[in-house]
């Protein structure tokens, strides 16, 4: 097994370049299958996450030719709705944007159920019902998702979501954008990785508009096209760097990123005492630890709130500051998995019933042997590695380069002495 060594008690000090963003990468890749035509995707990261989408993509016809480690040609021109193997498809959650684009291509899918971090009950309902609401039969059991058109052509439909679900959302953008007539997504999802898809998809000849509201609007076309697309820079992989040099008291410019997109982050930042500069202009922000850290309330929330996936990387700063804080997490039930984790390495914290922690604060963390326990709760144990002095040793380091583009190399660009055995 893979497991990572930090000796931490290192002041973080340089530039970090951000990689492409994972959860729009994942999308715009199985969206290629509606295109039948040749697509070339830049700025990709190079994770375990898009790997794994390119091997499903093939075994489902697309051909596949890697232009070099971060861009990728797809030709779905011979696509079909075969079944994907499921040992692949269970590896991750985003596999099932391959039921939306199948679906949307060929009038049929039938996907093994996905798999992905475990917070719990992760429903799928609200994609079922789009379908649905398309003119499709859609069913799930614990093994499989199948969808299949009524008609000759899905039918444009207006859709209303029960909660703003990003994979639902995407889903059914996929679905829709070849249907016939017209469609309207509402309480559809707002963050930057929808936009990302619907910029793809725009280029390629979908009619769809208003993406990054709430309200999203598809007129269907008849047939798409190829086209070049580069993915946005992930706001996710940026702000844990963010919070790993404010953790560390460091100093970090935190480059090719969109400041927007990281808005809330900074703002939480700098409550909490740390020195945050945006810099629009030079798509970067400069982060830069002050030595006070002061406890605050957090609460997660769809985009453009706190985001749930920077949930535990912040929680390792709210056992450091000085004070009581409270972490709400209104997305996800089970997100806490990492606190039992985190307290081996010294952290006081309570979780109160599904959603909630308390932090006492004041933590001096302590050097400890912890585990991943899923993507973002491994990136946390990461920043509570660099902070504690002396070796940590991180197990199941493999949910981190599920969605870390080399993580290990930039950390030690800047000073971190982190490497990996086996
Ligand atoms: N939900 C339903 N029914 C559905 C779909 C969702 O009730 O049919 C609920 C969920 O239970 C949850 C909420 O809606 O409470 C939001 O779920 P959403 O569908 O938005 O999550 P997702 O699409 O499964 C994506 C990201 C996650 C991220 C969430 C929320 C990808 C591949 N995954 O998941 O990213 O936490 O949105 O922003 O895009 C990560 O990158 O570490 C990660 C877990």
């Amino acid at each position: 097994m893979e497991k990572v060594i930090i000796d931490g008690g290192v002041a973080l000090e340089g530039s970090i370049s951000v990689s492409g963003m994972k959860n729009a990468a994942v999308a715009v890749l199985f969206a290629s299958v509606l295109v039948g035509d040749v697509c070339t995707i830049e700025n990709l990261p190079d994770i375990s996450d898009v790997n794994i989408s390119l091997q499903i993509l093939e075994s489902v016809g697309v051909k596949v030719e890697r232009l070099d480690a971060t861009s990728v040609r797809l030709d779905s021109t011979n696509a079909c709705d075969t079944m994907p193997p499921q040992e692949l498809v269970k590896k991750m959650r985003a596999s099932y944007y391959l039921v939306g684009a199948s679906l949307g291509r060929f009038g049929h899918a039938a996907v093994p159920y996905p798999g992905g971090c475990d917070f719990g009950k992760r429903p799928i309902d609200q994609h079922l019902k789009a379908f649905h609401a398309l003119g499709a039969v859609a069913t799930e059991t614990p093994e499989l998702i199948e969808a299949t058109a009524t008609g000759k052509r899905l039918k444009g439909a207006n859709i209303l979501f029960d909660c703003p679900t990003v994979g639902g959302t995407m889903n059914a953008i996929m679905a829709a954008v070849l249907a016939e007539g017209s469609t309207i997504i509402e309480n559809a999802a707002r963050e930057p990785h929808v936009i990302d898809l619907v910029n793809f998809l725009n280029l390629c000849g979908a009619n769809i508009s208003n993406a990054g509201t709430a309200t999203i609007k598809i007129k269907g076309v008849e047939k798409l096209h190829g086209c070049i697309y580069e993915i946005s820079p992930d706001m996710i992989e940026a702000g844990t760097y963010m919070i790993a040099a404010a953790a560390t008291g460091g100093c970090l410019s935190v480059e090719n990123v969109i400041p927007k997109h990281l808005e809330t982050v900074s703002l939480k930042l700098s409550e909490m005492g740390a020195y945050v500069e945006d810099d629009e202009e030079n798509s970067r922000v400069i982060v830069r630890g002050t030595g006070t850290l002061i406890g605050k309330d957090v609460q997660t929330q769809p985009y453009p709130g706190f985001p749930t996936d920077m949930q535990p990387q912040i929680a390792v700063l709210l056992c450091m500051a000085e004070g009581e804080s409270t972490l709400v997490d209104t997305v996800w039930k089970n997100r806490f998995r990492y606190v039992e984790e985190l307290k081996r390495m010294g952290a006081d914290i309570t979780v109160m019933g599904e959603n909630t922690a308390k932090f006492a604060g004041s933590t001096t963390f302590q050097p400890a042997r912890v585990r991943a326990v899923d993507l973002r709760a491994g990136a946390a144990m990461v920043i509570a590695g660099l902070v504690a002095k002396g070796q940590t040793e991180i197990d199941d380091f493999f949910y981190v380069e599920r969605g870390y583009d080399h993580i290990i190399e930039k950390l030690r660009s800047v000073g971190a002495n982190i490497m990996k055995i086996n």
